[in-house]
């Protein structure tokens, strides 16, 4: 980050936004219109990470940083898919589009942007080996979604944010989309449980569980809990999180 890029994060104690404040200085709320006309004022930069439940809120900053005029760089709630080639819309509770909403104004306004579209964060579903319910791996059996050959990237929160803070002052970065997908991080199911077998020195029972039963158990649990099955299938099942 250049010496003289002042960064305002707004949700600075979340899952994310906790680590992109290591490298800032400033945290706002979107709560009160005056006192977020105060905290832009003080920066150039903005990086936002509210859950995408309240993505549309950003709307209050959108204003606020158009006013401005001084807002060298913004960088709004994604961190995942591009919403833009999610191919799982009409099922996601308007996780993604919501996020498609706030990149169309962003761009309406002229506002400059870097979208993040990071993949899976480490912290989320791995802890658990992607099993709806748990809270660690499971030692005896576990559920394979598909054939268990679809890869995801797996990204550790603290490096989105790291790629986060480098793309401010890079000028490739500029109204583009950065997407994070180290050939490395990419991992199937199949291999992830390979590893956590390694691990704990045993092989688990395996249940497989096909794209029909899936989408099934989707529709049959409400939201937000099937927020965390409809991330597996698309990860697991339709691959979106190698993009
Ligand atoms: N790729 C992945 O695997 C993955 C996983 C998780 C999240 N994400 C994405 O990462 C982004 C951040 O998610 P997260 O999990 O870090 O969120 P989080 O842990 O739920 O934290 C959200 C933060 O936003 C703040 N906040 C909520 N509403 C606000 C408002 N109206 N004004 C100001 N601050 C507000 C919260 O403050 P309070 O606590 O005070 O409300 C908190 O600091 C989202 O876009 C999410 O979709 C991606």
């Amino acid at each position: 980050m250049e010496e003289n890029s002042r960064v305002l994060v707004i949700g600075a104690s979340g899952r994310l936004g906790y680590h992109l404040a290591q490298y800032s200085l400033q945290f706002g709320s979107l709560d009160d219109e005056k006192s977020l006309i105060e905290a832009v004022k003080q920066v150039d930069v903005v990086i936002c990470s509210i859950p995408s439940k309240q993505a549309l809120d950003q709307k209050l900053l959108i204003k606020v940083i158009k006013e401005s005029g001084c807002i060298k760089k913004f960088i709004p709630s994604e961190f995942g898919v591009d919403p833009d080639k999610i191919q799982i819309a009409e099922l996601d509770n308007q996780f993604y589009s919501r996020k498609a909403e706030i990149r169309r104004l962003i761009e309406a306004e002229g506002i400059p942007y870097t979208y993040i579209c990071c993949n899976l964060f480490m912290s989320y579903l791995l802890p658990w080996l992607a099993q709806p319910g748990l809270k660690s791996p499971p030692r005896d059996k576990v559920t394979i979604f598909g054939d268990g050959n679809t890869k995801a990237v797996f990204v550790k929160d603290v490096d989105v944010a790291a790629c986060a803070i480098s793309a401010i002052d890079d000028p490739r970065t500029l109204n583009k989309t950065l997407y994070l997908r180290p050939p490395g991080n990419a991992c199937s199911m199949n291999q992830l449980v390979a590893m956590w077998e390694d691990k704990i020195g045993k092989k688990l029972e395996k249940i497989y569980v096909q794209e029909e039963e899936l989408l099934q158990r989707i529709k049959e649990s409400s939201y937000p809990e099937n927020m965390e099955m409809i991330f597996i299938y698309s990860a697991f099942v339709k691959g979106s999180y190698v993009l």
